[in-house]
């Protein structure tokens, strides 16, 4: 793994925004389209993409070509692919189309429509300066127990963690475009794709995250989000 070290080339950032998650969390409707200050949550994530790197594809769920066709159509994005079962499968998905001149490739959840231009040009920047990987973290400011089920089957605590260790981390995330397909090389899953790069052996930094950076999971997320949008400029 010694070009893992290895500087990134300069080239076009592509920004791949994944938006093929089924909303199970959410309810009947995929969180992805719902309003945000009149606008769609995934509209919305789209825009800052879209002014923050030279390409953008789009991660949609199956039968939702139509919404593709119409984001292509309104120059939001520069391709559309169908995504897969878990989040991964998504990004692969959409590796499968970013050119291979890239140098580098961020990665976004629609489902984080308040993250801000200037964390997207943090990150890659980042990169530039020589990170594998850089991705937005916030510290974490509840205390965080490991759980367990005891032989009761109630749910008990296992553990209190050391809270100054942990940091509560976002999309959008960075990478050097080599090491991102590298990390995608063997199918696994994972909850981001830092963890992948971790896995085999990259170098992923931590750029200051933004406490309004929040992730649309839940109809409370939304009405908070709603908030926060005002209070942005
Ligand atoms: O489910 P979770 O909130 O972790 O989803 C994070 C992001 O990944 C969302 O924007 C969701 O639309 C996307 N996703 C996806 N394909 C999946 C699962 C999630 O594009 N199979």
């Amino acid at each position: 793994m010694n070009d893992i070290d290895a500087p990134p080339s300069d080239g076009p950032v592509w920004t791949i925004v994944l938006a093929a998650g089924s909303g199970r969390r959410y309810g009947a409707h995929p969180k992805q389209y719902e309003l945000l200050g009149g606008e769609r949550v995934i509209d919305r994530a789209l825009a800052t993409c879209r002014a923050a790197a030279d390409h953008v594809v789009v991660v949609l769920a199956p039968g939702e070509d139509a919404t593709g066709e119409r984001l292509l159509d309104s120059g939001a994005a520069d391709a559309f692919v169908i995504g897969g079962a878990e989040r991964s499968d998504s990004v692969r998905s959409a590796l499968a189309v970013v050119d291979e001149d890239a140098a580098v490739i961020v990665v976004h959840d629609a489902a984080r429509p308040l993250a801000s231009a200037g964390l997207h040009a943090a990150v890659v920047a980042a990169v530039h300066a020589g990170a594998d990987a850089a991705i937005p973290a916030v510290p974490v400011v509840d205390t965080i127990k490991r759980v367990r089920t005891d032989t009761t089957g109630e749910l008990v605590v296992g553990a209190t963690l050391d809270r100054s260790e942990l940091m509560a981390v976002q999309t959008p995330q960075a990478f050097r475009a080599e090491v991102l397909h590298r990390a995608h090389v063997d199918a696994t899953d994972a909850t981001d794709d830092a963890a992948l790069v971790e896995a085999i052996g990259g170098r992923v930094v931590i750029v200051a995250g933004e406490t309004t950076n929040i992730k649309i999971t839940g109809p409370d997320d939304l009405a908070v989000a709603s908030v926060l949008l005002g209070t942005l400029g």
